[in-house]
């Protein structure tokens, strides 16, 4: 298991000449020895004590490495990276917010007893997600400026009330998690051989509508109550069904994730920009796998049965009875069709197609979720913006 204890260490970690792509490195270096060559070329000619410090010659430097047409990325992989780090803003931000509260440095601690109650390590697994999240942010927004491009800010959108339950911080939000409609039609997507991409629909194995998941103030559910199972108290039902319904939004926003970047994959143009898309892609679906397992959890026994008692949410049994659709421990893909229903029946991520997994849709989907309840105009024309430029990229090699 890995280690992670702080996102600061996370965030410079990003940045250490370690984890940078071997070829910046390399590039680093090169261009390194090429100004030192070039000092001793133009000491040589007696100048280089007179007008030129090596800050002046790196400054060159730099602008020589990101305006030359060797060092500059297609306006199509500006396109497509631009989209990931606007998710990867977004994701950072939703995914600190359940850090806050409910990671094994979280500070609600009826919240964090509810979410062990679908696993033990689920505060450790949150802690990791979110700093994964703000590695991916991180990356991809210095991976674009070491390319003369601009990174993606979306500090101008924290405005949003967050949770106000102890743990929270008292900070301005981009993303609500106050107020979620939690499509489940990831559940049976991945248990179903048919594919959304050859025009296959799906219905979830139950409705999460107009639900928190994180604990809105410690009136509604106060931090030191025990959650035992079943819960006994209607504040113990209430905390549990938050913790459940933050389970199932863990995998849908990350089963977005694994979808979107093999969708963005298809279009990148560099080597390099096809790498870090799959790279970090690969880490969505490693998480999406992770709740998948563990939301299913919340729906069989013990812990089955909880109704909010604010919201009337009701977790079910869906192993009562089994069924293929809905069996708690059929969380590995089942095999559905891909490209065309003439072919075999093969285990992919799906959907793969622009139109149902690309930016758009993502935008559209974390839109209907509620994640940006409260959110203004400018926030989701930027979203749409973006998203769209991402869609249109052809690839071109
Ligand atoms: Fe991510």
């Amino acid at each position: 298991m890995k280690e992670k204890n702080s996102q600061s260490a996370v965030v410079s970690e990003a940045s250490s000449s370690e984890t940078r792509p071997s070829s910046t490195v390399e590039d680093v270096q090169r261009h390194w020895q090429g100004v030192v060559k070039r000092r001793s070329f133009l000491k040589g000619l007696g100048m280089a004590g007179a007008t030129l410090s090596a800050g002046a010659l790196l400054a060159t430097e730099g602008r020589a490495q990101t305006s030359g047409s060797k060092g500059r990325l297609s306006a199509g992989d500006v396109a497509l990276l631009k989209f990931a780090a606007w998710a990867e803003v977004v994701e950072a931000d939703l995914w600190t917010q359940y850090a806050e509260l409910g990671a094994v440095d979280g500070g609600n601690p009826a919240y964090i007893l509810a979410l062990q109650n679908l696993d033990g390590d689920m505060p450790q697994y949150i802690r990791d997600n979110t700093d994964d999240a703000l590695s991916h942010a991180a990356f991809i927004n210095a991976y674009l400026i070491s390319k003369g491009e601009e990174p993606v800010d979306l500090d101008a959108f924290r405005t949003l009330q967050g949770s106000q339950a102890t743990g929270a911080k008292d900070i301005a939000r981009i993303t609500n998690l106050l107020d979620l409609n939690v499509d489940l039609t990831w559940y049976t997507r991945y248990r179903s051989g048919q594919n959304p991409d050859l025009g296959a629909h799906f219905k979830g194995p139950f409705t999460i509508k107009n639900q928190p998941a994180i604990p809105l103030n410690d009136t509604d559910t106060p931090p030191n109550q025990p959650q035992p199972v079943p819960p006994a108290t209607p504040q113990e039902a209430r905390m549990q069904a938050i913790a459940n319904t933050a389970g199932f939004h863990f995998a849908f926003i990350e089963q977005g994730g694994a979808s979107l970047y093999p969708t963005l994959a298809l279009k990148a143009s560099e080597e390099e920009v096809l790498r870090i898309l799959i790279s970090i892609g690969g880490v969505e679906i490693d998480h999406f796998g992770l709740w998948h397992d563990k939301s299913g959890n919340a729906v069989s026994q013990p812990l089955a049965g909880v109704v909010d008692p604010e919201t009337g949410l009701t977790f079910p049994d869906l192993n009562n009875p089994p069924t293929e659709l809905t069996q708690t421990n059929k969380i590995l893909p089942e095999p559905c069709s891909f490209l065309s229903k003439s072919l075999p029946a093969c285990s992919v991520i799906r959907p793969t197609l622009t139109q149902n997994g690309g930016a758009v849709a993502t935008v559209k989907a974390f839109t209907a979720d509620g994640l940006f309840k409260g959110q203004s105009d400018a926030f989701f024309k930027l979203a749409m913006k973006l998203a769209v430029a991402a869609d249109s990229v052809k690839r071109g090699l």
